[in-house]
């Protein structure tokens, strides 16, 4: 009977430390982290060793109660390799960044069993493969930047429901696909930038309901259709880039009223046609227009002189005309740096007191 009894105690050993991780199971996972490591030039991980304790190894931080690894912070130290699944066993991490390393291959699905995970800071390194779908697991990931690396495959649809999500930066990949309509559920989202991928597809209505939007960059892709109307009523943007993609369409008329806060607008490089809303002298914040490389006509609104912050201005390859009247408030924006009017169809000579200001000038 006893034997019996210590018998079955063995065979349960297994399970008891595979369901309870315990801090030995987060030392091991450190070392299988270090393994996977393949370059260290500046030898950052040699002090990961058995003379300390794991919590004082260099670029880990533990919670004080449990001494569990809770922070792992290992970024620009030119480290050189794959990213161990182990990782997924550091049950309570909160924190990981590693950007500006050079790590290769793809992200663990393991990732996906951190459910404390609050930031995935893994940009500027070489990843590749899919960004794993089991992230959209991590519900408590409030910014996830994954910019500038290798990544292909569909932005995850699940992480719509990401509900604390509110940075996501997955620019500079070769995502491919579309933006998934349920990431208009991510009432937390300040800044979405999926730039510099290979994305089809129109934009999402459900994008409108982001009503706490301050960036949403698109650019460089290969995105097509109309801008939603629901998005010019997210009145928080301050940066609305969509340039180099082949969005068409005309400009909402009332664009500088919905938008107050605009700063930054670019929205060259497409297929915009139609006026320029004379609204946009109403957004008094703007640093940047660029209107480049569209197919707008008729004239520049005449009173850009509340515009004091603008210091790019860019409306060049366009059919705009004739009247160069808007140029004299245009002496109002003393931080005015490069101005763009060049393949139009203006008449008349650009005034020395404009031109003497200006960096950069195209004009023709
Ligand atoms: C792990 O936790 C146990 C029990 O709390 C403790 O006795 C042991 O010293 C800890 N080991 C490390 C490496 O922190
Ligand atoms: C172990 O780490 C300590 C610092 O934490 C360092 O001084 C020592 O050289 C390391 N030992 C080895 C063998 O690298
Ligand atoms: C940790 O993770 C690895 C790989 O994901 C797994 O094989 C291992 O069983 C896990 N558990 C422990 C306690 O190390
Ligand atoms: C990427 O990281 C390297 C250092 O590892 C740094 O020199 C480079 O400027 C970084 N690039 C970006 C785009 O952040
Ligand atoms: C990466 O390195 C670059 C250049 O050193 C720096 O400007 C940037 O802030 C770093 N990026 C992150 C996310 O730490
Ligand atoms: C998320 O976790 C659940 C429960 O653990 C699991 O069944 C599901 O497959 C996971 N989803 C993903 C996308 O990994
Ligand atoms: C999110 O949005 C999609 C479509 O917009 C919807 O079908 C879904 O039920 C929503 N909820 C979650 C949690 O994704
Ligand atoms: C935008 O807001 C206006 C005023 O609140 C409202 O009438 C309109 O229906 C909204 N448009 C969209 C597409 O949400
Ligand atoms: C928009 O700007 C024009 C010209 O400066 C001004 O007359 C008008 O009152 C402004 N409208 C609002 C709602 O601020
Ligand atoms: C120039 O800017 C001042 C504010 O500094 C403003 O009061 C004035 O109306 C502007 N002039 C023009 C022509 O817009």
């Amino acid at each position: 009977m006893i034997l019996l009894f210590l018998i079955s105690l063995l065979c349960m050993q297994p399970t008891i430390t595979a369901t309870a991780p315990t801090n030995e199971t987060d030392r091991f996972a450190l070392l299988k982290f270090k393994e996977s490591v393949r370059q260290d030039p500046h030898n950052i991980l040699s002090s990961w060793n058995d003379s300390m304790h794991f919590c004082n190894w260099l670029g880990v931080k533990c919670g004080r109660r449990h001494q569990r690894v809770t922070v792992l912070d290992l970024q620009g130290h030119k480290l050189r390799g794959t990213l161990s699944p182990y990782i997924g066993n550091l049950s309570f991490l909160r924190s990981i960044t590693l950007q500006n390393n050079s790590f290769y291959g793809e992200i663990p699905q393991e990732i996906g069993h951190l459910f404390r995970l609050q930031q995935l800071y893994l940009s500027n390194n070489t990843l590749e493969g899919e960004i794993p779908s089991s992230l959209s697991n991590c519900s408590n990931l409030r910014f996830l930047y994954l910019r500038v690396n290798k990544l292909v495959g569909k932005i995850p649809e699940g992480f719509g429901s990401l509900m604390k999500l509110e940075l996501l930066w997955l620019g500079k990949n070769n995502l491919v696909g579309g933006i998934p309509s349920s990431l208009g559920n991510l009432s937390s989202l300040t800044q979405f930038n999926v730039a510099e991928n290979n994305l089809v597809g129109s934009i999402p209505d459900a994008i409108g309901q982001l009503n706490g939007l301050v960036t949403f960059s698109i650019s460089d892709n290969n995105l097509s259709g109309t801008i939603p109307s629901s998005l010019y009523n997210v009145s928080s943007l301050q940066i609305f880039s969509v340039s180099s993609n082949q969005f068409n369409g005309t400009l909402l008329a009332n664009i500088g009223l919905n938008l107050p806060n605009l700063q930054l607008f670019h929205f060259g490089g497409n297929e915009f046609s139609g006026p320029i809303p004379t609204s946009l002298v109403n957004t008094t914040q703007l640093q940047l227009i660029d209107l480049s490389d569209n197919k707008f006509l008729g004239s520049v609104p005449t009173n850009l002189g509340n515009l004091l912050n603008l210091f790019l201005f860019r409306l060049s390859i366009n059919y705009l005309g004739k009247s160069l009247n808007f140029l004299t408030s245009l002496t109002n924006c003393s931080r005015l740096q490069s101005l763009g009017l060049d393949e139009n169809q203006f008449d008349g000579v650009l005034p020395n007191s404009v031109s003497n200001e200006l960096n950069f000038l195209f004009f023709g």
